[in-house]
């Protein structure tokens, strides 16, 4: 198992953010989501230091569906970062952190009018439009109250980049933005253009999640800026503003390797610097979301060991008291872990198990196979690099209630999120009445 930021192995135990798990599990319990709040800030002001550029200004929207809470949002705001947001409950929760409405930029392909209303209400910093119908719609309701508003289009200029199916986001069946084949996509953007109460800023991309081949990024950024172009030349419309989505690869097992993201970025900078010159733009915002780059690794879930059980056929399992309803990962696109016993790290493993976990589906399995030492009951398996997608995805399931999230720096706990408990599973329940 690959330790991660400040995780550190003293006396067979795993420390995190020098507070040492199994402390961990005695006082909040497991399962629980663990995060490191050191390596957090050192990934958040990586973005911020190397994704820079002495010829426009750079904005970094963390993108708030990786994992959103109070905590990390007030984490967020403190460091300075702009958010991007899904939904009307990731946009309340941000407002509510404290994080600057012109600091939040709003998504979605389906943003209802509520939505959309709240977002004016809000006065957030822009919102990115997806296609004609939310144009009519927003334009709609700005004209209603006679508020100006900053957009962006989201386009898609049909990347196909290689990463599990479900997150790629700009084939050309996407459900995302329009694509820039698309012959009604320049008569949308001289509406847009022309509405009085949207300023068309430009144009944003997201071409999927967990690339790990940088050049797709770069053909991103050279199928954009070549479409600004494009529009400069066919409609005489500066588009001054530019977001490249996030989709930065991260490290799961030892079969991914991630690039280098300072070398990356620095990269990324002059790469769109000399496009910009290529095609001779004024651009002076370029803007990027990174989501699972920027809090994956800084997060591990923790479980207690139930029993070990040897089915007829196959690897043992390693039973835990969590599993589908924590991180749903696995069972929803494969996605692969590694683990270890965190009070036992440098026991050496004895056969190779399969993590199983409690809720009543047979696919229920978190690691499909992982060298442990022979897990005992009450031991604690630590599973490393599950902090983005993972309690923003949980659920109640098999009636579970959501476990803790806990924040660790230099040897202090922050609790972040309560676990929840049976009544909060009930609470709005109805009760039934002959
Ligand atoms: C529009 C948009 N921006 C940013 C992201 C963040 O992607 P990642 O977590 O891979 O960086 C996503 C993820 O789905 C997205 O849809």
């Amino acid at each position: 198992m690959k330790l991660h930021g400040t995780m550190r192995i003293e006396k067979n135990q795993l420390y995190i953010g020098g507070v040492s798990v199994k402390t961990l599990a005695e006082e909040f319990g497991t399962p629980l989501y663990i995060f490191d709040e050191e390596n957090l800030i050192n990934r958040a002001t990586s973005f911020q230091h190397y994704f820079r550029s002495n010829q426009f200004s750079t904005t970094i929207y963390y993108a708030a569906k990786a994992l959103s809470n109070l905590y990390v949002f007030g984490l967020i705001r403190e460091l300075g970062l702009s958010v991007d947001v899904v939904s009307e409950g990731e946009l309340y929760t941000a407002v509510k952190a404290g994080i600057a409405p012109e600091k939040i930029c709003l998504h979605g392909n389906n943003k209802l009018p509520r939505e959309l209303m709240m977002a004016l209400n809000y006065r957030v910093g822009r919102i990115i439009i997806d296609h004609p119908t939310e144009f009519s719609l927003l334009s709609d309701l700005c004209r209603e109250r006679q508020q100006k508003i900053d957009v962006l289009l989201r386009i898609n200029p049909g990347i196909q980049a290689t990463t599990h199916e479900y997150i790629q986001t700009t084939t050309d069946d996407s459900k995302f933005g329009m694509n820039t084949a698309d012959p009604d996509i320049f008569a949308l953007i001289q509406k847009i253009d022309a509405d009085p109460y949207l300023d068309l800023k430009g144009v944003h991309c997201h071409i999927g999640s967990q690339i790990l081949d940088k050049n797709f990024f770069v053909e991103e950024a050279e199928a954009i800026l070549s479409f600004v172009r494009q529009v400069k030349t066919k409609l005489n419309i500066n588009m001054s503003e530019v977001n490249l989505g996030g989709g930065f690869g991260v490290y799961y097992t030892a079969e991914d390797n991630p690039f280098d993201l300072p070398e990356f970025l620095t990269e990324y900078i002059s790469v769109i610097e000399k496009l910009i010159e290529k095609y001779d733009l004024n651009i002076n915002t370029i803007s990027i979301e990174p989501g699972r780059s920027l809090i994956n690794d800084s997060g591990s879930i923790l479980y207690t060991v139930g029993s070990v059980k040897y089915p007829l056929q196959g690897r043992p399992y390693v039973f835990i008291d969590g599993g589908m309803t924590d991180n749903i990962r696995p069972v929803l696109y494969a996605a692969e872990y590694e683990a270890g016993l965190a009070n036992r790290m440098n026991d050496q493993p004895d056969d190779i198990y399969r993590v199983a976990g409690k809720c009543c589906e047979s696919g229920d399995v978190l690691i499909q196979e992982v060298a442990l030492p022979r897990p005992k009951t009450g031991d604690l398996l630590i599973v490393p690099a599950t902090g983005a997608y993972t309690y923003a995805m949980s659920s109640n399931y098999n009636r579970i209630p959501k476990p803790a999230v806990v924040f660790v720096n230099k040897g202090k706990t922050a609790l972040a999120v309560k676990r929840e408990d049976y009544e909060d599973l009930i609470r709005n329940d109805m009760p039934y009445t002959s």
